[in-house]
């Protein structure tokens, strides 16, 4: 018998940092088809953005600028149930990581790492009021991210990673913590990131889909498919996971 997941979600509240295109418009789109009530952040309005989520603009890597949009959340959705940290981004340095200047090394923290923190930070009180509490965060793991183009960008990530197992320890029971760590998905922001690498190498676009086990890069909704399982009551028994959701690049890719 096929199950109906249309409402798994009704009553719960939402934020979804970087909402609006990719990965984080996917997310809202399926957690919205389950009955949440979705609000999603990012600097500017897009046409990505599902037309049930409600919108809240802000810039989130600033300490500031992250306390002043969780804040808003939660006078938007009157409280908040399920956090996705997904927002994130990094500029490609061809020469190596002698060449990302120390403000971009701070602007990936800020960005990758620390708006995660700050944001589940001044939320946590009012995650704590619910009884289904979750978090994910985004992470990154596949090779693109510890390459030395993208070393500040994976090195971030690889923070966030910890954050999130040693978070997952310190609120259970009472809250679920869990990372989906993406492989080469298609969105506008990555694209672009692609773009550099596959320019710089005089090859297709789309010749990197063909370094992937499962022969393709991946759809946004795939990941948001994940997130789903773990923030429903389908995912209870889960905390402390990192799931890569990849198309076997990440384990089986390299060897
Ligand atoms: N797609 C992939 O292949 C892939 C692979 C591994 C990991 N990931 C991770 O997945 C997550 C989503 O990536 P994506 O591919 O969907 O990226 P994307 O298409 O570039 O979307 C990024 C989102 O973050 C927002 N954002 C960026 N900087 C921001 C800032 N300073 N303040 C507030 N919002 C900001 C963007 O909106 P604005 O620019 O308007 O602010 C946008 O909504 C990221 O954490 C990324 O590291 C993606």
């Amino acid at each position: 018998m096929m199950q109906d997941y249309s409402s798994e979600f009704s009553g719960r509240k939402v934020f979804i940092t970087g909402g609006s295109r990719g990965i984080g418009a996917a997310i809202a789109q399926r957690l919205l088809d389950g009955g949440a009530q979705v609000a999603v952040s990012a600097r500017s309005k897009t046409e990505d953005i599902p037309s049930g989520a409600i919108f809240i603009k802000g810039d989130i890597s600033t300490a500031e600028g992250a306390n002043v949009l969780a804040k808003e959340v939660l006078e938007t959705l009157g409280g908040i149930d399920i956090l996705i940290n997904n927002a994130g981004s990094a500029r490609v340095h061809l020469a190596g990581s002698a060449g990302i200047p120390d403000e971009e090394w701070l602007d990936a923290l800020n960005l990758n790492f620390l708006s995660a923190v700050r944001t589940t930070t001044t939320l946590l009180p009012a995650l704590k009021e619910s009884s289904n509490g979750s978090i994910v965060n985004i992470s990154s793991g596949g090779p693109n991210a510890f390459m030395a183009p993208l070393l500040h960008y994976g090195a971030a990530k690889a923070a966030l990673n910890s954050y999130s197992l040693g978070l997952a320890a310190e609120l259970a029971p009472k809250i679920r913590v869990n990372v989906v760590t993406p492989g080469m998905v298609i969105t506008p922001g990555a694209d672009e990131i692609r773009k550099v690498f596959t320019d710089a190498m005089g090859v297709p676009e789309g010749a990197m889909g063909g370094m992937v086990p499962l022969g393709r890069m991946g759809n946004a909704s795939e990941i948001a498919e994940v997130v789903a399982l773990l923030t429903s009551d389908r995912g209870n028994w889960i905390t402390g996971q990192n799931y890569f959701v990849d198309g076997g690049m990440g384990n089986i890719g390299r060897k």
